[in-house]
C-alpha cells in the first residue's frame, strides 16, 4: 500500500465531495465535467490545464523550497517549449542571425555566482524566448531553426552578455478546451513577455527560471501565475544619441542587467538531507 498516495487521494475526494455539497452539483453538470476532462485528455491539454489552474507553479515552488536558501535566484517552471542543443557561444551571443529582427533591441548582461558570492566560470546560461510577436521558432515557420535559443558559457568571472529583441507577450490556450474554460470563467490566456533560462555549472542540475519584462501589460495577471518581483527584469531605454553611438546603434534600444545566483552541489545535498 502507498500511504502517501492514499492520503492525497482521500483529501482530494473529500474536497470534491464538499464542493458537490456546497454547490448542489447536478448530474447534468457532473457529466459536463467528465466530458470536459475526457476532451482535455484526448487533446493533450492536461499540462496546460495544470498551468492555468496555478498547479504547475505551486508544485515547482514546493519542489525547490527545500534546496533554496534566501540568496539563490528563484526557480520557475520550464514550460513546454524548451529545446536542448542550442548553439553554444563563449561569453556573449546574439540570440538571432543577422543584424536585427522586428521589435526593440535589448542588451542583457550579468554574472552567475554561487550563493557565497564566488563567480561561476564556464557556467552555462541556456536561454530561450519568443520573438517580439510572441512566437517561438519551433511553432513559427517564418523563423530560422534555433532562433532565439542560445547557450552562453560565462567567462572566468561568471559574466555573460547577450543581444536580443524584447520578446512579446503571447496567448497560451488559443482555441482548445482549456481556452473555452477560461472564457467561461471570464479569464484571459495571456502570458506577459518573458525570457526563459537554465543556469548550470558542471556539477549540478540547472536552475530553471524565467525573467519578466517590466511594464508588460499582462505582468499583473499572468495566465499561469508565475510572476515574482524577484524575477522582473528592469530595463532602461537608451535614446540619447551619444549613448546610442557607444553601442553602435542608430535607434533607441533597451539595456538590462540580471545576476543569477546558484547553489553549489554540496549545499543542495546538505539541505535535502
Ligand atoms: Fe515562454
Amino acid at each position: 500500500m502507498d500511504a502517501r498516495l492514499s492520503a492525497i487521494v482521500s483529501k482530494l475526494v473529500y474536497q470534491v465531495q464538499e464542493t458537490i455539497d456546497e454547490f448542489n452539483i447536478t448530474e447534468e453538470e457532473w457529466m459536463e465535467a467528465i466530458h470536459f476532462m475526457t476532451n482535455v485528455g484526448k487533446n493533450d491539454e492536461y499540462h496546460l490545464l495544470s498551468d492555468v489552474l496555478g498547479f504547475s507553479v505551486k508544485v515547482n515552488e514546493k519542489t525547490h523550497a527545500n534546496s533554496k536558501n534566501n540568496v539563490a535566484t528563484d526557480h520557475s517552471v520550464e514550460g513546454p517549449l524548451y529545446r536542448d542543443n542550442a548553439p553554444v557561444h563563449h561569453c556573449e551571443a546574439s540570440m538571432f542571425e543577422g543584424e536585427e529582427e522586428p521589435g526593440d533591441v535589448l542588451f542583457l548582461s550579468g554574472q552567475v555566482t554561487y550563493s557565497d558570492g564566488t563567480p561561476v566560470p564556464k557556467a552555462i546560461v541556456d536561454v530561450w524566448q519568443s520573438n517580439a510577436e510572441g512566437d517561438y521558432e519551433n511553432e513559427d515557420p517564418k523563423q530560422a531553426d534555433y532562433n532565439y535559443r542560445r547557450k552562453i558559457e560565462t567567462d572566468n568571472n561568471g559574466h555573460y552578455k547577450l543581444k536580443t529583441m524584447v520578446p512579446g507577450p503571447y496567448r497560451i490556450s488559443k482555441s482548445g478546451y482549456v481556452g473555452q474554460l477560461l472564457q467561461k470563467m471570464g479569464r484571459h490566456d495571456w502570458r506577459p513577455a518573458h525570457i526563459h533560462f537554465k543556469i548550470s555549472d558542471d556539477f549540478q542540475e540547472p536552475l530553471t527560471t524565467m525573467l519578466f519584462i517590466e511594464n508588460d501589460p499582462w505582468i499583473d495577471s499572468d495566465a499561469i501565475g508565475a510572476v515574482k518581483d524577484s524575477l522582473i527584469l528592469r530595463t532602461k531605454k537608451i535614446d540619447d544619441p551619444n549613448e546610442m553611438n557607444q553601442y553602435e546603434m542608430d535607434k533607441p534600444f533597451y539595456v538590462a542587467e540580471y545576476n543569477f545566483v546558484i547553489e553549489k552541489a554540496e549545499e543542495r545535498t546538505n539541505q535535502i538531507n
